[in-house]
């Protein structure tokens, strides 16, 4: 299959790509949104540049065959996260998946002099068995960082309610302590070099403005007597799910900052969702661990979590000036 004419995403074209993600998730899973609302608020996340940083191509017929997608995940430690995507009908020619390629290494080289940054990083997801995407990326100086695990939980039905550790008090998140929440987001994810540090400008967007975000689901964990400037000790950050029958709430990030760790705070604050996601007509949490974050794999089955089979590989290479002047 061959590309006869490439465009811009639009939003109208939401169906048409949400079609394309159904059909690619289904041979190559990489957790790709897969209703036309929540790709119409995959687009809208771009940002106002955002647009330009798409390329939709359709086929002889006009139906769309294949989307790429550059898109700014924020700077951390003076270095620029930029995130590539590509989706392909199942039947698409080698060369179609190569010249998509290099247009996006050409467009994060563009976003990479547009916002100063003298350092960014590419990271891509490739789906396990994408042996072609694989290879393509490899060849691209690109190298393998992580897998990603997908992990599920069936709600029982009338789970336990959650203990809440001595000393802490839970809070909804809201407005307030929006700052002091990324901030301890970002301080309790800072060993996980592979993993998104939001800076102030990208913060909503992964958070409470994410068009999925779910307030009655997330908490945070306050500390009565503070060990440090940030009274916030840990934080969950739950979304909607719509690309399953079963009503599905996503464990979007949660973490506890180093000094509470052990503590039981993750469980507790992992417990309550459970212990309110029927009453949120909820069946089903699933989430996202890498497999060498051993600590959460252990929390994650030890509430019962299972893995669902579809887990992606995340791979990642340096864009310096001097990398993208490479042949
Ligand atoms: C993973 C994380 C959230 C755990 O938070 P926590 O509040 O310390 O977790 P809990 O105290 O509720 O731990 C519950 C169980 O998880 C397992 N666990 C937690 N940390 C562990 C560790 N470092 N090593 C082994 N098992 C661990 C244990 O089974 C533990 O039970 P136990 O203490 O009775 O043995 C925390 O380490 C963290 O914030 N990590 C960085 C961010 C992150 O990776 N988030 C998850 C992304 S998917």
């Amino acid at each position: 299959m061959r590309i006869a004419a490439w465009g811009r995403a639009t939003p109208a074209e939401a169906p048409s790509l949400a079609a394309l993600f159904q059909r690619s998730e289904a041979v190559a899973p990489v957790d790709l949104e897969q209703r036309a609302e929540d790709v119409q608020n995959r687009l809208a996340a771009l940002g106002p540049d955002g647009a330009g940083r798409t390329r939709v191509g359709r086929d002889d017929t006009g139906a769309v065959a294949a989307y790429g997608e550059v898109a700014d995940m924020g700077t951390a430690d003076d270095v620029l996260r930029i995130r590539l995507t590509k989706v392909f009908h199942p039947d698409i020619a080698d060369d179609v998946r190569a010249e998509l390629h290099h247009w996006l290494i050409d467009q994060a080289e563009q976003l990479r002099a547009d916002r100063g940054s003298a350092r960014a990083v590419l990271g891509t997801r490739c789906a396990e068995n994408d042996r072609t995407g694989h290879e393509l990326l490899i060849r691209g100086g690109f190298a393998l960082v992580r897998h990603e695990r997908h992990l599920v939980l069936a709600v029982p039905d009338s789970p336990p309610a959650p203990v809440l550790p001595p000393g802490l008090v839970l809070t909804p998140v809201d407005e307030r302590y929006d700052e002091l929440a990324r901030l301890a987001h970002n301080e309790a994810y800072a060993d996980s070099p592979a993993a998104v540090r939001p800076d102030q400008r990208t913060w909503p967007q992964h958070a409470t403005g994410h068009p999925r975000f779910l307030p009655d689901l997330s908490c945070l964990l306050l500390a009565e007597a503070d060990r440090g400037d940030n009274p916030v000790a840990a934080f969950l950050f739950a979304l909607a799910d719509g690309s399953t029958d079963t009503p599905t709430a996503v464990l979007h990030c949660l973490g506890t900052r180093a000094p509470w760790r052990r503590s039981g705070l993750a469980t507790a604050m992992i417990s309550r969702v459970v212990h309110l996601a029927r009453s949120s007509g909820i069946e089903q949490l699933r989430l996202q661990v890498t497999d060498s974050n051993h600590p959460a794999l252990a929390l994650y089955r030890k509430l019962g979590f299972v893995e669902s089979g579809r887990g992606f590989a995340v791979l990642m290479r340096q864009l310096t000036p001097e990398a993208a002047e490479q042949p």
